[in-house]
């Protein structure tokens, strides 16, 4: 899995404000819609296009548009849904499906509640969000009903990663013969005995959402 981890000025601006336990609600939701639309310009680096030509008033010039059909746009609810618009703003032609999923507190396994995708992903490109990557049994459960149903290229975008749900992934996509990269705008050091990300952010659900 390819890996990259932001390095810009701006994003760790913003992800400091983020982590911030005195952020409130509505500033959290402004910071991570504008980190994801950073994070977008960076994941969308491999998005597929075909060349086409356009007359400007002056010639023809070559140019690019995005290849049909569009890419496939997967927020984890609940909290994915706050890096939606933000992706959105930069892939308004996206597609967009959904996958509920929801972290037992206890096992720490994902339990999916709810799944909107189409049924043949045959040759798309997805993109999944979701803020957090902790012992990532929820990215790994996503990635796998997307390959399932023949996705062939598949970003993860995530706010806050730690090494553990990294190596998990890892271990877990070992057999799968798709790419798969993910784009984190931080990555912490280690999970705590609760599963929580450290530093972190805390719950990334309640903080946007309460
Ligand atoms: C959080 C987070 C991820 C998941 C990460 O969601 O948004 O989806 O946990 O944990 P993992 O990598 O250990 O699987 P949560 O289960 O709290 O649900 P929510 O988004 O509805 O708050």
């Amino acid at each position: 899995m390819q890996v990259h981890v932001a390095d810009h000025p701006l994003i760790s601006h913003k992800l400091t404000v983020l982590r911030d336990e005195r952020t409130d609600s509505p500033t959290f939701r402004r910071l991570a819609d504008e980190l994801v639309t950073l994070l977008a310009y960076e994941a969308t680096r491999d998005v597929r296009v075909e060349a086409v030509d356009v007359t400007t008033p002056v010639a023809v010039a070559r140019g690019v548009r995005l290849s049909d059909p569009p890419p496939l746009v997967v927020p984890i609810l609940r909290a994915g849904l706050g890096m939606l618009e933000g992706m959105q703003r930069l892939l308004p032609t996206a597609e967009v499906g959904f996958l509920g999923m929801v972290r037992n507190e206890e096992t720490l396994e994902a339990v999916t509640y709810a799944e909107r995708l189409p049924d043949d992903l045959t040759g798309r490109q997805c993109y999944v969000l979701d803020p957090m990557l902790a012992t990532g049994g929820t990215l790994a459960a996503a990635i796998d009903f997307l390959v399932q149903r023949g996705a062939d290229h598949i970003t993860a975008i995530t706010l806050l990663a730690a090494p553990e749900g990294i190596a998990r992934l890892e271990s877990e996509l070992a057999t799968i013969d798709v790419p798969v990269a993910l784009v984190t705008a931080g990555l912490d050091e280690k999970l705590n005995d609760l599963g929580y990300i450290v530093p972190g952010l805390g719950d990334a659900g309640d903080r946007l959402y309460g």
